[in-house]
Order: C-alpha cells, then structure tokens, then sequence
C-alpha cells in the first residue's frame, strides 16, 4: 500500500486553492512531466516486502522480511532464528540510523553464533547446573555456559529456521511459527511457538508471543536485540541514559545463577530508578558488576497488573533516539554488552567491541524451573504461554 504524506505549504485563500488543484493534479499524474514544479512529497511504501537473505547448509532458502511504516521507519527480520536484522529510527531531526547490531547476510549470523536480534527460546538466560525437575522428574540440558544451559542450550530457537507468514498492511506483520519437538534440547513436549512482529504507526515494534504444549514443561521466550541508539557501529552506548522500573535484582553466584535471593537497588550501581548514564557506575568495586563483568542482572519489574506497562527507557543524548520499553513479562534482564570484544565483525564489516550495544530481554527470571519461589515458567497442556513486549522508538530533546 502507497502513503503519500504532502506536506503543507502554507499558503492562503485563492492561492492556497490554485495550489491545492495544482497538487492535485500533480499527485493524480495530471500534469505534463518536467513542465510543473513537483509537489513537496514524502512517500513511504508501507508494507512488507521479501528478500533472499541465503542459504542455510543443506540448501534451504532463508528471507528477509523488510517491513516499513508511513513514517518510514524500517524493520528488517530473518526466518533464522526469527532474528531482528535490522531498525531504521529517525533522531531528533528525521536521521534514521540503524540502531541494532547483526549481519549483512545469513552467512553472517552461520559464521558466528551470537544471539544478535534472536527469539530465544526454550528458556531465556540460564537455568543452574543445566538441569532441573519437573514432576519428579530430572531434565537434563545441554551445558553451554560453564556447568549452566544458556538460551535453550545447544541449538536453540536462534538457530532455527522459522515458518513465516506476511501481514501487509499500514501496520506490517510477519508471523513466525515453529514446532519444537519433545526432547528438543532436553526439555520435554511438543511446543508450538507463535511469534507474531507488527511494525505499529507510532513506531513501536511489537512482539507477540504464544507457545502451548502437549506434556508439562517450561518456557520463557525474549528477544535477543543489541541496541546502540547512536546507530549500531557506533561507538559505545555508555553515555546512553537508562531508566528501569524496578526497585529489585536477583542477584547471581560466580556462574551468574540467581542466589534465590531478592536484593534492593537502593544504594547500589543497579539504581536506575532516576534515568542515569549507563557508564555512570559500571566500573565500580561490586560483587555482581564483577560477576558480569558490567551490567548483566534479571531487574523484577514495579507492575501494577498483567497488562503491558512500561519497563524501561533509554536514550542516546546526541542524537535524541530514545527507545522504550513495554512488556507483559515480570522481569528484564539489562545485559551491557559487557562480551562484545571487538572480533566480531557486523554489517558493513565494522567492529563490534566492548559495551557496543545493550540488551533489555523482557523475560521471567532466570533459572526459574530451580526456584520455586520466582514466577512460575512451568506450562501444561491446554495453557498457552503468552507474553507481549513492544520496543518503541521515540526522540527527546534532552
Ligand atoms: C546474558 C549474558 C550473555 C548474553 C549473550 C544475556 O542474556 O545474560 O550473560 O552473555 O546474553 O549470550
């Protein structure tokens, strides 16, 4: 579908009327071309289009969905691993800069396992000593974190190829789907995931999740996006400002395992209860900043109910993109990016060093299945796990 914005030119009375019809005619095709001034337009095919983004090993096709709205914003998502390839957001004078790390192309993601822009699933972040019980049971996992599971283990939904659905429309979709076999990586069921993106008018980018299956198990699916609101490749996001509505961390051992404890921000390098520079007391003398190796702790969000609210904020100063964040889930795992190291080569080539982006996974919190007193994660048949975040892009003056 065409959205053609015209903008105004301001003009009065007749010659606001003889500039109406001279538009008019000009929109309509009416007009000889070369002999009148074109009008002052700014079009945005809103929609979504498909490309070939490559070929997995054994030959299967693999897309890109590139979904744009009327202002132009742009978002760009592969059926590999369901992964946000890339953001188009304006700053405070229209710039749009791509504002999340990744690749150029599939081999990109298959040459170097990251979970850049990826659906994470089964079980987002850790779960302790990749094991947990479930009815009586034991389920054991691959350990791909030191002795923990990380991200649904070995091969997780990140490196799945996902089935996917266009939604045309003013307001973009791509509907990805997914079965995940019984015993999948360990955990048990059949699990149908439903992961449905909407690029919405305001500039939010939805992300709608549903997952249900045929024997007991656990779930807890996120996103996986970097963001460098400067525009990824752009230097370091610690002069980014962060607001997270959250009172409390779990706190993590030496392998970054909830303690089971339940700790105040007050006081601590993790207040970001006043929007605060993320490098204002990243290097600070704390225990958990050591653990990660800067900020990388499951924040339990301030909520009011089940709806989607406001978990965080945060915005570049330069240029003014600010990113919001709203979720249905009970906690958000900020993670500054404290891995990156600077040999991992992104989109046009460029390096991704230390602190290069953050990550705000809109989750339930780690290692769940092993802490009865946290959220439950545990999904029986005839439930559906449902959770909804949107990643909205803004500007400020500030
Ligand atoms: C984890 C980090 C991990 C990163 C990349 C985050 O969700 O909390 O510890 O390094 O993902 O895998």
């Amino acid at each position: 579908m065409k959205n053609n914005i015209i903008k105004e030119s301001g003009t009065k009375g007749l010659f606001g009327l003889i500039g109406l019809l001279v538009m008019l005619l000009a929109v309509t095709g009416a007009c000889t071309p070369g002999k009148q001034p074109a009008p002052e337009t700014e079009s945005h095919e809103t929609g979504i289009k498909r490309s070939v983004f490559g070929k997995m090993p054994d030959g299967q096709e693999v897309h890109l969905y590139t979904l744009t709205n009327a202002n132009g914003m742009q978002v760009a998502i592969t059926n590999y691993g369901g992964r946000i390839v890339s953001i188009l957001a304006p700053d405070r004078n229209g710039k749009m800069a791509d504002v999340v790390l990744g690749f150029d192309n599939l081999q990109g993601y298959l040459d170097t396992h990251t979970y850049f822009g990826a659906l994470i699933g089964r079980y987002g972040n850790r779960i302790g000593g990749a094991k947990f019980t479930l009815d009586g049971k034991v389920y054991h996992l691959p350990a791909n974190n030191g002795p923990n599971s990380l991200h649904g283990g070995t091969k997780g939904f990140d490196q799945r190829v996902w089935t996917a659905k266009e939604i045309p429309g003013d307001e973009p979709g791509l509907e990805l789907t997914y079965l995940s076999k019984d015993g999948e990586e360990g955990y048990p069921g059949d699990m149908h995931v439903k992961v449905v993106y909407t690029l919405e008018k305001d500039n939010g980018l939805k992300i709608d999740y549903n997952a249900t299956t045929d024997k007991d198990t656990v779930v807890n699916l996120t996103n996986h996006s970097y963001f460098n609101l400067a525009g990824e490749g752009n230097g370091n996001i610690l002069n980014t400002v962060l607001w997270i509505n959250s009172d409390e961390i779990t706190p993590v051992d030496a392998t970054q395992i909830p303690t089971g404890k339940i700790e105040k921000v007050d006081g601590t390098p993790f207040d970001f209860r006043k929007p605060t520079p993320i490098g204002a007391h990243i290097n600070e003398d704390n225990q958990q900043l050591k653990y990660g190796q800067g900020y990388d702790i499951n924040y339990i969000l301030n909520r009011k109910g089940p709806g989607l609210e406001l978990a965080a904020r945060a915005y570049d100063p330069e240029s003014g993109r600010e990113l919001e964040v709203y979720t249905t889930e009970p906690g958000i795992q900020f993670y500054s990016g404290n891995f990156l190291d600077g040999t991992i080569h992104g989109k046009g080539g460029v390096a991704y060093g230390k602190r290069s982006a953050f990550c705000l996974e809109t989750q339930h919190y780690p290692d769940s299945p092993n802490h009865p007193s946290f959220p439950t994660t545990e999904l029986k048949p005839g439930q559906t796990f449902h959770q909804v975040t949107v990643f909205k892009f803004t500007t400020t003056s500030k």
